[in-house]
């Protein structure tokens, strides 16, 4: 089985975030994938273009965090809706690859989780326009309503719908990342002659 590294953000600083456990359940699902860096969002300073400018002033988790974007072949976003719109940390670890050029036709899951009804999904909106322009591609959206029915005691999502909308949405991800690895290795499409 190839092993693929896939970057993480998580929006959420809080202890027992439904998004952390997103993030988790990627990895339960995806034996495949390494999911790495998602506690990186929240170690991540404000982003500021004159450090990104001048790697000599980068603090350990931006030097962390950009490594990690450079050698992952995929993005994987778990992001909090606050007041109808994504998580700050969310915004500014993006913010923060802005600069590296790393989103380039990488394939993409963005995913929320929250107690409400809409599971945080007008988080995902403003988003998309940002992920298109750094070049991402989105390969699927995982919703996650009234999470906190859905996690067991130890905060871990065990409800059979949300296991399965994420095995779905893994096996889009892997697929898109198998097809990403065809295309850079120059491989012609089916058909294509
Ligand atoms: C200031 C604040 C604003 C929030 N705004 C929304 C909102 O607009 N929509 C929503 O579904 N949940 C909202 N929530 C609830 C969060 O979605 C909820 O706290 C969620 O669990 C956060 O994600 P986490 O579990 O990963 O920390 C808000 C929470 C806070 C503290």
């Amino acid at each position: 089985m190839t092993e693929r590294l896939v970057l993480g953000i998580c929006g959420s600083l809080r202890r027992g975030s439904y998004n952390a456990a997103l993030l988790r359940l990627v990895s339960r699902v995806g034996p495949g994938l390494t999911v790495a860096g998602g506690d990186l969002a929240g170690r991540l300073p404000l982003f500021n273009p004159d450090v990104e400018g001048d790697e000599h002033r980068w603090p350990d988790s931006v030097h962390a965090f950009r490594h990690l974007a450079a050698r992952a072949s995929g993005l994987v976003i778990a992001t909090p809706e606050y007041a109808h719109g994504p998580a700050g940390v969310t915004k500014n670890a993006i913010d923060w690859l802005v600069g590296s050029g790393g989103l380039v036709g990488r394939p993409t899951l963005l995913m929320s989780a929250s107690p409400g009804q809409a599971g945080g999904m007008r988080a995902h909106a403003p988003l998309m326009p940002t992920l298109t322009l750094l070049g991402a591609v989105l390969v699927d959206c995982v919703v996650v309503s009234r999470a906190g029915s859905r996690v067991d005691a130890q905060g871990e999502y065990e409800d059979p719908a949300v296991v399965e909308r994420m095995r779905l949405a893994v096996a889009e991800l892997e697929a898109a990342l198998s097809y990403a690895d065809r295309r850079s290795g120059g491989l012609s499409l089916p058909g294509s002659g």
